[in-house]
């Protein structure tokens, strides 16, 4: 590798899996990275309208598509044959409405535990034996593995878990030219989070405020930074995270004000 930035394809032929990539987030990252030239096989429970993974070609990309679910058992070893250079973990979810930690059925610890965490060890211990030097690894996280959200206690706790599984397995896997990073997202209109139809047509217009570069952010936002972490241009980062999100996290609770200066108080308490 001589150039760091060569205009052109940044995964030619590569093979690549995404999870969850039949929607939102992992859609994009899917398009992004079959634009570019990469083999990507898609592994989600449903099976997606294909206008959903609709990319140019010109470049020799191509998508595959597997319904499974990542929680399953057996989902780890069917990936493993595809002999990966690049994973996506990007399944997660809340599963359910905001509760207090005190109310929370201890089972459904279990679940948020599986499909934002446990599964992305199994997946990971499947593929990194046959995955070649020069592998990368991409964990979605979220801005609250970094900070709070009550009434999500347990997902956060396992996203925080995900968000340093990231670094240790990023510095142990360093000498096998394997690099692992995270991408915390916030703020992506998705299915699982449709701020289209969350935000009150009267507070759209208060985007400007809520986050510095305003909102919300696209799944192909999202996409980019993914594009990067699998690419070789980021050749010599490992054991991070990268912060799509607006600058949400930056910000920390400080908010614009429409009269000018800024806030960290709460407007309405
Ligand atoms: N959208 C945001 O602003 C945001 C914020 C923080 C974190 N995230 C993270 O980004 C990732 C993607 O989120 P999104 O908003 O695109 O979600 P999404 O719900 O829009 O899409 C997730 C996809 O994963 C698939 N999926 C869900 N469970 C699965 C399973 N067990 N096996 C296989 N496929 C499964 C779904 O069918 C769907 O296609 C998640 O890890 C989420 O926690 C998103």
């Amino acid at each position: 590798m001589s150039a760091v930035f060569t205009p052109g394809a940044l995964l030619p032929g590569r093979r690549a899996i995404v999870t969850g990539g039949g929607r939102g987030i992992g859609a994009a990252i899917t398009r992004a990275f079959a634009a570019h030239g990469a083999h990507v096989l898609v592994v989600d429970t449903v099976d997606v309208d294909q206008r959903a993974h609709e990319f140019d070609s010109a470049a020799g990309g191509s998508i595959e598509h597997l319904v499974a679910d990542v929680c399953d058992g057996a989902t780890a070893g069917r990936l493993a044959q595809w002999r990966p250079e690049i994973l996506v973990n990007n399944v997660g979810h809340f599963l359910r409405p905001p509760v207090r930690f005190a109310d929370e059925a201890p089972a459904m610890w279990t679940q948020l535990g599986d499909v934002n965490f446990e599964h992305v060890l199994r997946l990971t211990h499947a593929v990194l034996p046959v995955m070649p030097r020069g592998g990368s690894i991409v964990n979605v996280t979220t801005v609250e593995a970094h900070r709070a959200i009550p009434g999500h206690t347990v997902y956060s706790a396992y996203k925080a878990a995900l968000m340093q599984f990231t670094r240790s397995l990023g510095v142990e896997e360093g000498h096998n030219g394997i690099r692992v990073n995270a991408i915390a997202p916030d703020l992506v209109e998705s299915v699982q989070v449709p701020y289209r139809d969350l935000v009150a047509d009267e507070d759209w217009a208060k985007w400007p405020y809520w986050a510095p570069l305003g909102g919300p952010g696209a799944p192909d936002d999202v996409a980019g930074a993914a594009l990067y972490l699998a690419s070789d241009l980021s050749r010599y980062v490992t054991g991070t995270t990268v912060h799509v999100d607006g600058g949400s996290h930056a910000a920390g609770g400080w908010f614009r004000r429409g009269s000018g200066g800024w806030t960290n108080r709460p407007a309405d308490a």
